[in-house]
This record gives C-alpha cells, sequence and structure tokens, in this order.
C-alpha cells in the first residue's frame, strides 16, 4: 500500500456526541501521528443494549443448510443436525438476537413447509435458485435460540403470504392452547417458545412486494392487529423500514402507522449497488480502502436523518429504530454461486465493523437493535465453513472484543486525530481514529479504539478524567489489511494481549499500529 497523503489533510476535532463538521479539506501544518481521547464518564448516558449486536441468519447459499444446519446424520459433528464448531463460536460470541428466516427469503417463505415429518421442497428463487428442502424450520430455529440463549427475530411473510398464515404462525409459536397449539405439541414441542421480534415483512419497497410506503403502512395496520400476544408472551412489531437514505418512506410510516409499531427498520450496506460489481473482498488498494471507510461511515448522517423524522412523530421515544441489515457486500469468492453471496472477510471487514459500532453506540436513546448481515457465510459474516472446517473472520473478533460495552452506559468523548479523507457525496469524512468509551454499573471503563489508517501508526493519549485506573487489553491486528482466515490458514488474523501501554496519573497513553483494534478493559 502507498503511504497515505496526510500531508494535505488536517486534524480535527470530533466531539463523539455530535456529528463531525467537515473542514471543506484545508491544509493542515503538518500531519501529526498523535491523536487524543478525552472522556467524560460524568456524563455516561444510556446502556448499550445486548441486541446492538445482533445477528442475521437467511435461508440463502450456506448460510443455514452446512453452515449451521447439517441434519442429524452428517459425517460433520453436531448436536442434533447443529455444527458443533459452529454452536460453540456462536457461544462464545453470546449472540443476543437472531433475525430468520430473511431477509429477501422470507417474504417468500412459507411456515408450515418447515413442520412436522413431510416436509415439500421448495425453489429459493431469491437466492440462487437452491432446492430448498425445508428441514430446518420453525423447530429447528426457535431451539437454536434456546441453546444459544438468545431472542429470535421472526422475519414474517407479507409480500407473498397472507394475515391469516402469519397470525397462525404466531399462534403456533407462542400459544397455549388451540389447535395451532396442539400441531406444535404433535411435532414434539409442548410448552410455547417466547418469541421476542416479530418483522411484519422485509424490504416491503422491493423484494418484499414492491410496495408503496403509503400501501405498506394499511398492509402493516392490517398484519400487526391480528399478531396478538399470547400467554406470557409480548410481541414488540416490527415494521419493514427503508432502504438507507429512503426517509420518505420512514415518514409515511411514522405518520401512517405510529404507535401501532415498536420498532422499524433501516438497511444500510457498505456497497454501491449502482455498480455491476462490487469489488473483490480480498483484492483492493487504498482508495477503494478509504472509499470503503468513508462508505461505512456514511451511515451516521443517514441515522440521524431516520431519528429527527422519528423524533417528530414520537418525541416521547416509544417507537426504537432498527438497523436490521448491514455490512459490507462484496462480490462472492471465485468459483462460488453469484446468488449465494459467500465473501471472504478480511482486516477491512474488521474496520468497518468496529467503527460502525462505534456510531452506533451514540444513538442507543433511539436503536435498540442491530443485525450484521449475516451471521454463517453469507456477506459480512461472523464464521465462514467449507465442509467440515470452519474459520472465525476478523469481523467475529470485533463482536467479541465488543461485547465488552454490552450493558455498559455509553461514555461521551471528544476525539482529536488526522483527517484521513474528506467527505465527498454520501461518504463520509474519515479520521484516523474512531472509539467507543462506556463505563458499567461498577463504574470500570472499557475503551475501544481503532487505528483506521492504512500505513501509520498513532500515538494516543486517553484522559481519563480520574487517577487509579489499570487495564487489561487485547488487539485485532495484522500486518496486510488485506489479511483474512482461509480454511488453509484459519488462524492467520485473530487477537492477541496488548500490554505496551502505560497509564501515567489520569492519562493512559500508547502507540496503535495501523489498521488495529485495541480494546482495554478497566480491572
Ligand atoms: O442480506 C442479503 C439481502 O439483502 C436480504 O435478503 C435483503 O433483505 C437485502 O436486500
Amino acid at each position: 500500500m502507498k503511504r497515505l497523503i496526510l500531508a494535505s489533510m488536517a486534524a480535527v476535532a470530533c466531539i463523539a456526541l455530535a456529528s463531525c463538521g467537515s473542514n471543506g479539506g484545508k491544509a493542515p501544518a503538518e500531519a501529526t501521528n498523535k491523536a487524543t481521547i478525552t472522556i467524560h464518564p460524568d456524563k455516561a448516558v444510556n446502556v448499550i443494549p445486548d441486541e446492538l449486536y445482533g445477528q442475521f441468519a437467511e435461508h440463502l447459499g450456506s448460510g443455514i443448510y452446512g453452515g449451521i444446519w447439517v441434519g442429524k446424520n452428517s459425517s460433520i459433528p453436531n448436536t442434533d443436525g447443529y455444527r458443533n464448531d459452529v454452536l460453540e463460536a456462536l457461544r462464545e460470541l453470546k449472540v443476543p438476537v437472531i433475525r430468520w428466516p430473511g431477509g429477501c427469503f422470507a417474504d417468500y417463505y412459507h411456515w408450515e413447509d418447515g413442520i412436522g415429518d413431510n416436509r415439500p421442497t421448495m425453489v429459493n428463487s431469491s437466492w440462487g435458485g437452491t432446492v430448498e428442502n425445508n428441514s430446518f424450520g420453525t423447530h429447528e430455529f426457535l431451539n437454536l435460540c434456546e441453546m444459544l440463549g438468545c431472542e429470535p427475530y421472526i422475519s414474517g411473510n407479507v409480500g407473498s403470504g397472507s394475515v391469516q398464515e402469519l397470525a397462525n404462525w404466531v399462534l403456533y409459536m407462542t400459544a397455549d392452547g388451540g389447535k395451532w397449539a396442539d400441531l406444535r405439541a404433535k411435532n414434539g414441542r409442548k410448552e410455547p417458545w417466547k418469541v421476542k421480534y416479530l418483522g411484519v415483512g422485509n424490504e416491503s419497497w422491493g423484494c418484499g412486494g414492491q410496495m408503496t410506503p403509503e400501501y405498506y403502512a394499511g398492509e402493516y395496520r392490517r398484519y400487526a392487529e391480528y399478531c396478538r400476544d399470547y400467554g406470557g408472551n409480548h410481541l414488540f412489531k416490527i415494521a419493514s423500514g427503508a432502504s438507507d437514505y429512503d426517509y420518505n418512506w420512514t415518514e409515511v410510516l411514522m405518520s401512517g402507522i405510529g404507535q401501532q409499531m415498536d420498532g422499524v427498520g433501516v438497511h444500510y450496506y457498505s456497497t454501491d449497488f449502482s455498480w455491476p460489481n462490487h469489488g473483490s473482498a480480498t483484492d483492493f488498494d487504498e482508495d477503494f480502502y478509504y472509499w470503503t471507510v468513508g462508505k461505512s461511515m456514511g451511515i451516521e448522517p443517514v441515522i440521524q436523518k431516520h431519528i429527527a423524522i422519528m423524533d417528530k412523530y414520537d418525541p416521547e421515544n416509544h417507537i426504537k429504530l432498527l438497523i436490521d441489515e448491514w455490512g459490507t457486500w462484496w462480490d462472492v469468492e471465485p468459483g462460488t454461486n453469484p446468488g449465494h453471496l459467500f465473501q471472504q472477510n478480511t482486516m477491512r471487514d474488521a474496520v468497518v465493523a468496529a467503527t460502525t459500532f462505534d456510531i452506533f453506540h451514540k444513538y442507543t436513546e433511539r436503536i435498540n437493535m442491530t443485525n450484521i448481515a449475516q451471521m454463517v457465510n453469507v456477506l459480512q459474516a461472523m464464521l465462514l465453513t467449507q465442509d467440515d472446517k470452519m474459520v472465525k473472520t476478523p469481523t467475529y473478533f470485533v463482536y467479541k472484543m465488543y461485547n465488552t460495552h454490552r450493558q455498559n452506559k455509553y461514555v461521551p468523548a471528544e476525539v482529536k486525530s488526522d483527517l484521513l479523507k474528506a467527505a465527498d457525496g454520501k461518504l463520509a469524512e474519515v479520521h484516523a481514529i474512531s472509539s467507543t468509551t462506556s463505563i458499567s454499573d461498577a463504574g470500570k471503563l472499557s475503551i475501544s479504539v481503532t487505528n483506521v489508517n492504512l500505513d501509520n501508526d498513532v500515538d494516543v493519549t486517553v484522559n481519563l478524567g480520574a487517577s487509579g485506573k489499570a487495564f487489561t487489553a487485547e488487539i485485532l491486528n495484522s500486518p496486510d489489511i488485506k489479511d483474512y482466515n482461509s480454511f488453509d490458514n484459519p488462524e492467520k488474523v485473530g487477537t492477541a494481549a496488548f500490554s505496551s501501554f502505560s497509564v501515567d496519573g489520569s492519562t493512559l497513553t500508547f502507540r496503535i499500529p495501523a489498521h488495529s483494534i485495541v480494546t482495554f478493559v478497566e480491572k
């Protein structure tokens, strides 16, 4: 990689509760490769919810079959059909919620095909025309959630289904009595499941039915009315939200549905869908790297604009915003089915994940869940599998490191670092350092810092505001931004203990290597 042209960029300060203002690309005195972070634990605000670290698993390529589910008779070691290596990795990750069965697939899925002993096959016309045998259905998904101790987020079929079909599904999963509960018991599950999150359609403006927002708002009201609470179950109902910049969609839903929804989603991918190709996951140049980070950070103004609309109609903040699909979207790996969205995952993806979380954390007053696309083998996955092999991706390690922030309060901070790339249209400005600080109920800090620079290390000073603090730390890095874990070299990228830091009074100092992520946890 070429050295970055820092000389033409200025160092600016960003206040972490507000968006960073552009300096218009004015020339700085010189590049400093220094950064300061001043944290304000006394101003700690909202709790970072577990569900911010949510996952998404769709019937798409090997997102389910082969990736999670291999069936009981598989030679791949499994527990009741779920592959053991994947189960163990997901348990380590403490997955809080999984969205299923889609995605686009959800609006084409008829849940009754996925229960009982005789399950018809279908063609997955959303993704590659693959024949779907329905061996992974409602029981298999909800049992997986129980095994992982996570909340299910069911995406209902509005595009090609009916109100009755979705209402029956809710009965089948959650009712104590009646014919659907009897059928559930006959299929091996007497006790109802708890289902917290229910999505009413997916991308209803596109693959979920090509609806206008006005039409969808009417459909939503009808569907939501008949998806009711049974026993002790309480559904949190989520409207199919906008595609990134479609603010009108949110406006129409907020005015037309209002309090009949508990949440509304937005989908945002770090790619450009107007390009014929999305670019290689593993072979990219410096320009494309910074383009990607600028695009992923471009989610912040999008979040702000959707929230501003929600604030207008719901000033008391009852309706939550979900980013229920996000992440990178690259060309599929050579030789794989173009409809299966199987992509590799490098340190670039790790930088995208960490810096995106740094943005999400600021908005948890309104955002209560995000779901990266997707959990296994699809797009920006946590895990990749091939036959009996599995690798953890760099993105997996970001999730694991960032888990320390869950249930902590978000701590505002001022971050001063070099501006690496000015804002450009939909691309946000890119600074050298991105970070999150949070504080636990016990008053212990967690601090994550990402050095976005491709080539330059940065000397970071953190003003902690109090002395007497001691930390343990972990680093995720690899010599080349393009490094990834392959099935032949599964441990090339991973985390390691980080000890080259010092605490002097109320100041934490360290040098963070280029394209690295470090998390400090107070002892
Ligand atoms: O995540 C892949 C696809 O992207 C989903 O199925 C769809 O909702 C979105 O367009």
